[in-house]
């Protein structure tokens, strides 16, 4: 049985073409691409990429300087956050979040948009593997450029699942018995009309927001287009520790705040949501409140 892509790429010694991550005494990282006869740089001294070629991974090299580097393969959570960017990327924590929740599985078909620098693309494209299909959506031709390098340089050849249209996904998408559809744009409502036909029933809708006010807008449309079981809305955050003999406690920084995350399921055809048990608490929807079109937010594009 052959390897699914970009796998040989991920294990056994280095190869030239491969990338390697150096973590200096620092913790810092630099990622270069393997090549045979050249240099690595630093301002403390320079080896040769020879000396890493046909090594084990977590071998260590040192400078001329006599500064010690640690050399590993990026992970793709390094890989997505060192990459080229066009827009902002998905953080690979809730990349994480929409391959759980959003249950995207071996073989399936999923519809992506925008599709930025490319970072989601390819946490999806690895996990519905070379049986499914992703058709990815951008209106940046730019952004499609950086993605498609992106992803290519990732699994070292083009992903033969992955298809990439260049346009806005309310005027575009034509896909159908799509079992997964991952929205990550300012405005997610104005494709629930296109995103309801493509989705099979029982698919999964799943926005990605920066804003509280796109987040509001992105249920109350979901509600409204009535073709949906009730949105789950959540955001997750990290706190990273500090574990050293007896200083055990949470790190002093951490990342506060990427985005907010929706789920929704498309009911059969012809059915209704069921009405909800639970009334919307007192002023909820009060004179205040504006509809789902009201608002409006910054955001991520
Ligand atoms: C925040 S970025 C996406 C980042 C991407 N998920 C990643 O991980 O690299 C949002 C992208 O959506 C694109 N976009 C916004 N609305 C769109 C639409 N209706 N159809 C297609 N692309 C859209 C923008 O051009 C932008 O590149």
């Amino acid at each position: 049985m052959s390897e699914p892509t970009g796998a040989a790429r991920r294990r056994g010694p280095f190869k030239v073409g491969d990338q390697v991550q150096l973590t200096d005494p620092k913790g810092r990282h630099h990622t270069f691409t393997l090549e045979a006869g050249k240099n690595f740089h630093t301002h403390k001294g320079s080896f040769p990429h020879d000396e890493l070629i046909g090594a084990p991974e977590g071998s260590v090299v040192r400078t001329t300087g006599n500064v010690a580097y640690l050399a590993l393969r990026p992970l793709l959570p390094d890989y997505v956050l060192s990459m080229p960017r066009g827009a902002a990327v998905v953080y690979p924590k809730d990349a994480g979040q929409i391959l759980a929740f959003g249950d995207i599985f071996p073989g399936a078909r999923v519809v992506e948009a925008g599709v930025g620098s490319g970072a989601l693309s390819t946490f999806l494209l690895r996990a519905i593997g070379e049986q499914g299909m992703l058709h990815s959506y951008e209106r940046r031709e730019d952004f499609a450029e950086i993605a498609q390098q992106n992803v290519e340089r990732y699994f070292g050849s083009p992903h033969p699942a992955w298809q990439l249209t260049v346009g806005d996904l309310q005027d575009n998408l034509t896909d159908t018995d799509v079992d997964r559809v991952v929205l990550d744009m300012l405005a997610p409502w104005e494709c629930l009309d296109v995103v309801s036909k493509a989705l099979v029933p029982g698919g999964i809708l799943c926005a990605y927001v920066a804003t509280t006010t796109q987040l509001s807008r992105t249920v109350e449309s979901i509600r409204e287009i009535g073709c949906f079981a009730e949105p789950q809305p959540w955001e997750s955050m990290i706190r990273n520790w500090h574990v050293e003999g007896l200083a055990v406690r949470p790190d002093h920084r951490m990342i506060g705040h990427t985005g907010f995350l929706v789920t929704a399921r498309r009911l059969a055809d012809g059915v209704e949501a069921p009405a909800r048990r639970r009334r919307p608490s007192k002023g909820a929807y009060g004179e205040d409140y504006d509809g789902p079109g009201g608002r409006s937010g910054a955001s991520r594009d």
